[in-house]
């Protein structure tokens, strides 16, 4: 992101957060294995397509997805045109407009819909994912399939992966796997970690820092973490697994993720820590993963499959809970 104003600003806080509280943490973390390392990764330039309407679209995709407040968020002047109702980006969390790996990326994803989904147990396109992060992650309303928005987030997302085969994973997708702790992961250590490496940032009250002020639709310089504008408890990024290896790999902002900041146990333990605190609710979360025996085991609410306490999924140890499932699968 070019002219970013907050390149300065993270990098001052880095070096705080490197030179003081953290040292540490930064040390144990450098002892834990590193997740895989990426292979040539490759970004295609949206910028260098041909003048027309092809092009405009998508960059009409990206800029919806870096700048999602200012064109359809919860404070834009068109009330017809909010449909996020928090502030925040696809960006937040799909890091360096959907680019980088383990980050998260939009790399290699459009390739791989249509395709089977746990979560509401049926093949789901491209637009349905979409639409799942759009009513979780964004706590919003569905973006009408065949309109402008739609069809240039989609164009994005194609153009992102030109030249990469149908079905075939990619690596970089997602986030790296972190090793499983033999413990629950433990809500107050993840207090000290979080003071210590990231309220520079997010702050003290995880409500994270506006670009400029209330309802002017500028999104934020860093993100809230938890709180009334931040994800819903229906997100992906509420369950302990995807958090704590997006944070692992991605946090503090800036991290490489084949050399990690954060110990492993810090990652879980600041994750846990996150999503102790209240957040939107989403509606009828029973409903998700109709077929139970297919219920992620992070998933934090219930019903489950299972006879493991509500707290053992919510915060871990998952590995019984896996090894309980082995023979069902
Ligand atoms: C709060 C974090 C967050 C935000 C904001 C967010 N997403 Fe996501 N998204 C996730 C997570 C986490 C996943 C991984 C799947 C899961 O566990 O739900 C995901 C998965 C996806 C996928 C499927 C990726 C794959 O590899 O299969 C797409 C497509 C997607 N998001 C699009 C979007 C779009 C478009 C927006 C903005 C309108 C958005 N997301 C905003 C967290 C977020
Ligand atoms: C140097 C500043 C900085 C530090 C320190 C930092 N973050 Fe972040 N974080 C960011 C930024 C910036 C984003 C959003 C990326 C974007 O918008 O491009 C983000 C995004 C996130 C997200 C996904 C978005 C969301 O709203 O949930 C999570 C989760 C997160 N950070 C957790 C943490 C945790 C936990 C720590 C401490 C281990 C941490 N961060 C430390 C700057 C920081």
């Amino acid at each position: 992101m070019p002219g970013d104003p907050r390149r300065r600003l993270i990098a001052a806080v880095a070096l705080l957060v490197a030179a003081g509280a953290a040292a540490p943490l930064l040390r144990a973390g450098a002892q834990q294995a590193a997740p895989p390392a990426a292979p040539a990764w490759r970004v295609p330039n949206a910028d260098a397509l041909p003048a027309g309407i092809w092009k405009d679209t998508v960059l009409y995709g990206r800029r919806l997805f870096v700048e999602t407040p200012a064109l359809i968020g919860p404070e834009v002047t068109d009330p017809a045109m909010r449909y996020s109702s928090n502030n925040l980006s696809c960006q937040t969390c799909h890091l360096q407009a959907g680019t980088q790996a383990f980050g998260l990326p939009m790399i290699g994803v459009y390739p791989a819909f249509p395709a089977y989904m746990p979560r509401e147990n049926e093949v789901r396109t491209i637009e349905d994912r979409i639409e799942g992060c759009m009513e979780r992650s964004m706590n919003g309303r569905a973006l009408p399939v065949d309109g402008r928005e739609m069809k240039a987030m989609v164009s994005y997302l194609q153009f992102l992966s030109t030249g990469l085969p149908i079905g075939q994973a990619v690596v970089g997708r997602g986030t790296p796997s972190l090793p499983f702790l033999d413990r629950a992961a433990d809500v107050e250590k993840g207090r000290v970690v979080y003071a210590a490496m990231c309220q520079a940032c997010h702050q003290p009250d995880g409500q994270g820092l506006r670009r400029g002020p209330k309802g002017d639709a500028g999104g934020y310089l860093f993100p809230p973490l938890w709180g009334p504008d931040s994800f819903n408890d229906g997100a992906g990024m509420h369950r302990l697994i995807s958090s704590a290896s997006f944070i692992r790999a991605n946090m503090p902002f800036g991290t490489n993720p084949t050399t990690p900041m954060l110990s492993v146990e810090d990652a879980w333990d600041v994750a846990a820590f996150m999503n102790s605190h209240p957040r939107p609710a989403r509606p009828h979360r029973d409903l998700d993963y109709p077929d139970r025996s297919r219920k992620p085991v992070d998933a934090p609410f219930p019903p489950f499959a299972d006879a493991f306490p509500l707290e053992q999924h919510r915060l871990g140890p998952f590995k019984p809970i896996l090894d309980a499932q082995k023979p069902k699968r």
